[in-house]
């Protein structure tokens, strides 16, 4: 029997009394149940859990209005909230007003930067490593439990890049038993609803579960122990871990303390190592029922990788994988390993046009699995797997917000990059050497825990003969270079120009190339000055060149550009920069599809709205591609531009041994 529908005109399904609609959800499978109920009752409904209504929204409009986090923020509440048994304070589950989130969030994100990941790869590549030898030394005949294998492949590669730690699991037969304790509480943590007598029947699921929290615990403290008892090891080390130990939260100048790094250790396990083998298993599922995506996969594997297994995939190479990466965004569409992330309003809120009132605190599930099968965004046929969903012509024509599968803002997933980084390696190197057999015409059946992933997916491989991936001889991309021999540059004589150069950066990115610019424009003879965007809030200076060099982070400026950026958005003058000639250049990631380069694009925007001159249009790096090859393309076009622009003339010509730094003619006109 329906009562009367409280958050009118929000639906509803049907309820029964006292419980509501809390026993009507299927609880093996929660997320598809929710997910068939979103086709039938739309892009918003509701459920009464037992008195408390969950919203629960799928349309990209609603999630679009969702997204902005001065109205709305993300809420620890159901099972996430019980995971802090195990993830305490930890990112993940830590509220956002709590200080240890802030703390860790600006710790943390240097060690999750894209200059970190290029640290990692070599450890990424030595499990992945292992995943294929396991692979290669099968019988013909043998099946491979791919969640299983995939699950081992994540597990050790967090183990290892996060705190040095080698979990081995390719060399045993059930997972560690860190791993073992982890899912058992993890089910328990599911298997809680907070029904009335739970505790009664569910007595000894919850003592097996304190006793593996206190193991998993003992474990990571003693590893946490181990390194601060060796103070120098932990200058040398290059892993999260000795991130942690030492990072510095540059708002509070406070560290983290053992207790919370042990719960952001525990957190990295929960949250990296079942979502990206997730990933990787419903990418394999997806390559084997689509033959032309796997033809072009193996092209791609073969044609950046070359035909010489034994040569080890480099950084470059991996992220020169764009068709994988592009299969690998469509897999995290159809199948997101999170697939439901809560959120709560800060205040009283109305959404939809005015339509929906939703009360502050309210819980709201953003049921991502179903946002990504908004017809209105994806077409009549979401389900379909098209890679080309994510070709960058319609990745830039995309709404913002319709993709969803690493949360939203600043709350979004940490490990977004590193998780990328490792699946397009892992697929990369599996491509490179086996067929894929599906020989039990596998039909995908997702199974629910905390994530997503599909059960009882077996398959079988066989080496590729070396003519198969043979076709272009050899990779387009050798690994690096190598060091080239430094070379004393040739400094011009002075004409003393003033150049500022300006960055905004957190991780080091920006600032590093700005000083790159900086250095060149020197030994060019200008008379440089290089700081952050905020040393300069006010003071653009009316001489000369400004080059900006700036990142985004969830199309937020850097720390170090945040007031300028600020003081841009001020209700100016309209000619307010009526003198000033710039050049901006912006450091992104287009994985953030809805903020790639937002603020660089703001910074060129407010500067040409107020009558600065633009002498080089904007350029624009991606860390998922190749940020430093753009970068190189852009900056000696932008300089010689410059150069004509300030009217140097030079008589200087460069010796035969000057080095070009970074690859670039210094601005010699010709
Ligand atoms: C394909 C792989 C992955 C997916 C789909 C994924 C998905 C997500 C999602 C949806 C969130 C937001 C959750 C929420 O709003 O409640 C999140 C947060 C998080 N993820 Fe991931 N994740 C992945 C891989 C990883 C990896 C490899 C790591 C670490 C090594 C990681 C660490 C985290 C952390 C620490 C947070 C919390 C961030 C914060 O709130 O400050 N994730 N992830
Ligand atoms: C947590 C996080 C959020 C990010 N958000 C964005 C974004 O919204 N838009 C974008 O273009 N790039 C984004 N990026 C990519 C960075 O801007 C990019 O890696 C840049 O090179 C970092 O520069 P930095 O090292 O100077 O700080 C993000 C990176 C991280 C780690």
């Amino acid at each position: 029997m329906s009562s009367k529908n409280r958050l009118d005109p929000i639906p509803q399904p049907p309820t029964k009394p006292v419980v509501g609609n809390m026993l009507s959800l299927d609880s093996a499978a929660p997320v598809q149940h929710l997910t068939r109920l979103a086709k039938e009752l739309g892009p918003i409904f509701w459920l009464d859990m037992m008195g408390s209504p969950i919203v629960v929204v799928s349309g990209h409009d609603l999630v679009d209005e969702l997204s902005d986090e001065k109205r709305f923020d993300k809420t620890v509440r159901g099972a996430l909230r019980r995971v802090r048994a195990v993830g305490g304070d930890g990112l993940f589950t830590a509220d956002t007003r709590e200080p240890n989130w802030s703390k860790a969030h600006n710790i943390l994100l240097q060690p999750f930067g894209n200059r970190a990941m290029q640290s990692y790869h070599p450890s990424m590549v030595d499990i992945a490593e292992q995943l294929v030898q396991k692979w290669e030394r099968l019988n013909a005949d043998d099946e491979i439990d791919v969640v299983h294998d995939m699950t081992a492949l994540t597990l050790d590669t967090i183990g290892l890049c996060g705190f040095e730690y080698r979990f081995n699991s390719f060399y045993r037969r059930d997972y560690h038993p860190f791993v073992e304790s982890l899912v058992r509480s993890l089910e328990t943590i599911m298997m809680t609803r907070g029904l009335p007598f739970e505790q009664v029947w569910m007595q000894k699921r919850r003592k097996t579960m304190g006793e593996d929290v206190a193991f998993m615990n003992k474990m990571v403290d003693e590893i946490i122990a181990e390194r601060r008892k060796n103070a120098d090891a932990i200058d040398d080390k290059k892993d999260m871990l000795a991130a942690m130990m030492t990072g510095v939260d540059r708002s509070t100048g406070e560290q983290l303390d053992d207790v919370n790094i042990r719960y952001q250790i525990n957190t990295f396990l929960i949250a990296g190592h079942e979502t990206t083998s997730g990933l990787l298993s419903c990418t394999i599922y997806a390559l084997l029922k689509h033959p032309d995506i796997l033809k072009k996969a193996y092209d791609e594997v073969d044609h950046v990788f070359g035909p010489d297994v034994n040569a080890k995939p480099t950084y470059q190479q991996v992220t020169q994988l764009t068709y994988i990466t592009q299969i690998l965004k469509e897999a995290l569409r159809l199948w997101p390993p999170a697939p439901a992330y809560g959120i709560s309003p800060l205040a009283d809120e109305t959404i939809g046009s005015g339509k929906y009132k939703l009360r502050k605190g309210t819980f709201i599930t953003i049921l991502v699995t179903a946002l990504h099968r908004d017809p209105s965004v994806w077409g009549p046929n979401p389900d379909a797997f098209d890679p080309e969903n994510f070709s960058r012509e319609a990745e830039a024509k995309r709404p913002i917000n319709a993709w969803k599968p690493f949360g939203n803002g600043q709350r979004a997933c940490i490990g977004r990059g590193f998780a990328m980084h490792e699946a397009a390696l892992a697929l990369g190197m599996i491509l490179q050497r086996f067929k894929l057999i599906d020989h039990q015409r596998y039909q995908m059946h997702l199974k629910e825990t905390l994530t997503m992933k599909p059960e009882g997916f077996k398959i079988k491989v066989r080496p590729r003969a070396d003519r198969e991936r043979g076709a272009y001889g050899g990779p387009v991309a050798a690994a690096s270079s190598g060091p080239r021999a430094p070379r004393q540059p040739t400094t011009r004589p002075g004409h003393n120009t003033p150049m500022l150069v300006l960055y905004g950066s957190n991780l080091g990115t920006a600032e590093e190339l700005a000083t790159r610019m900086a250095d060149l424009a020197e030994i060019n003879g200008f008379a440089v000055h290089l700081g952050s965007l905020d040393d300069y809030v006010g003071k653009l200076p009316q001489e000369g060149g400004v080059l900006i060099i700036c990142a985004s982070y969830n199309g937020a400026p850097p720390d170090n550009a945040s007031q300028f950026v600020k003081w841009l958005g001020d209700d100016l003058p309209k000619d307010a920069f009526a003198n000033v000639r710039y050049a901006v250049f912006g450091c992104g990631n287009s994985d953030w599809a809805a903020t790639y380069q937002s603020v660089p694009r703001f910074i060129d925007e407010q500067l040409s709205r107020h009558s600065a001159r633009a002498i080089y249009p904007r350029g624009e790096g991606d860390a998922r591609s190749d940020l430093d090859g753009q970068f190189q393309k852009w900056f000696p076009a932008a300089a010689q531009v410059a150069t004509k622009e300030f009217g140097i003339d030079w008589n200087f010509t460069r010796t035969a041994e000057d080095d070009p730094l970074y690859a670039i003619e210094p601005v010699a006109v010709t």
